[in-house]
């Protein structure tokens, strides 16, 4: 089976286009890396390196004829979004049209897109489920979600298969500090380096932290299943920040403090997910615990 990944250089799609590849799927990637780097990249896997936005695209679709499409492309910063609202929506909406144009086209089966916990806001309640209400405070949510929608439009109008993913916040090697999850490998980075982390607010703001290879098996298990609709992606454990701060600082055996700052508008308070649909559904569940996750990823970033 063919799975073409969008966004496949960068820190989640490479993880996922690892193991679709050792689990031998024939995988082609499109980056134009922006983001990505070229390191990640598994080198068996066929690479384009074209914008999303581009008309390319349909003549690699044409080429490739994929089965399914894991559309992970897009722009990652919610402060971005805020700055450029503009550029955001292109990569983000137009971007992703494009991408379900050209698998419409070329008769992809079924599409895997990544949504994030960005579209809440502040939880009403916790753990967020999947019928959880809508809050975005970011352009970015507006716009992951959005594509949410072009999902359902077009499996009503041509039938294509989807399975929306809505990760928490993903972390592992390969990441760098500007994504959701990025406060680990800014902990790790600062604190192999002997800097000084710097915490904003008092710490205890809560959040769920996923292992990446936890997601890229929940992106197999997606192919694999004739499932379809929203699943959450997360760990149902609940992590404040000054917990994970202990944690990483554990493995590094320094004795360094974090330096607290004023908390950053619209962070938010406590969020973490129930991965209980996904569970009955289609059989994931996390399989590594945070201190097996932290650790990998501190390897890596010693390395
Ligand atoms: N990291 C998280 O915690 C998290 C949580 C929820 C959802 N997500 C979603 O998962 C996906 C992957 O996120 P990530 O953290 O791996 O980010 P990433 O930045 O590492 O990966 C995105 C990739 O898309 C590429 N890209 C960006 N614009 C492009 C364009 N116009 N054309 C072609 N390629 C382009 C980048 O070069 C990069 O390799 C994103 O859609 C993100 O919204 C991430």
């Amino acid at each position: 089976m063919k799975v073409l990944i969008t966004g496949g250089a960068g820190f989640i799609s490479s993880h996922i286009a690892d193991l679709l590849i050792e689990n031998n799927y024939d995988v082609c990637v499109i980056d134009n890396l922006s983001h990505g780097k070229l390191q990640n990249l598994n080198p068996k896997a066929k690479f384009y390196n074209v914008d999303i936005r581009d008309k390319e695209i349909f003549d690699i679709f044409e080429k490739e004829k994929p089965d399914v499409v894991i559309h992970n492309a897009a722009q990652i910063s919610v402060f971005s979004s805020v700055k450029d609202p503009l550029e955001d929506a292109s990569l983000n909406i137009i971007g992703a049209i494009n991408i379900l144009e050209a698998s419409r086209q070329f008769g992809v089966k079924k599409i895997i897109y990544p949504a994030s916990a960005a579209i809440f806001g502040e939880p009403e309640y916790l753990p967020i489920d999947e019928k959880h209400p809508l809050n975005m405070i970011s352009p970015y949510g507006v716009s992951k979600h959005t594509v949410e929608h072009y999902l359902g439009v077009y499996k009503k109008l041509y039938n294509i298969d989807y399975m929306i993913l809505r990760y928490s916040n993903v972390y592992g090697p390969r990441q760098d500090s500007s994504g959701e999850g990025g406060v680990v490998s800014i902990f790790c980075e600062k604190l192999i380096n002997g800097q000084t982390p710097c915490i904003y607010g008092d710490g205890e703001q809560i959040r769920d932290f996923v292992y990446v290879k936890d997601v890229a098996k929940a992106n197999l298990m997606a192919i694999e299943s004739n499932r379809g609709g929203i699943f959450n992606v997360c760990t149902n454990t609940k992590m404040t920040v000054n917990n994970l701060f202990g944690y990483i600082r554990d493995l590094t055996r320094k004795d360094i403090r974090p330096g607290y700052v004023k908390e950053r508008d619209g962070d938010i308070r406590s969020s973490y997910m129930t991965y209980d649909k996904i569970a009955n559904e289609i059989g994931w569940s996390p399989e590594y615990s945070i201190q097996t996750g932290l650790k990998e990823t501190f390897e890596y970033y010693c390395d």
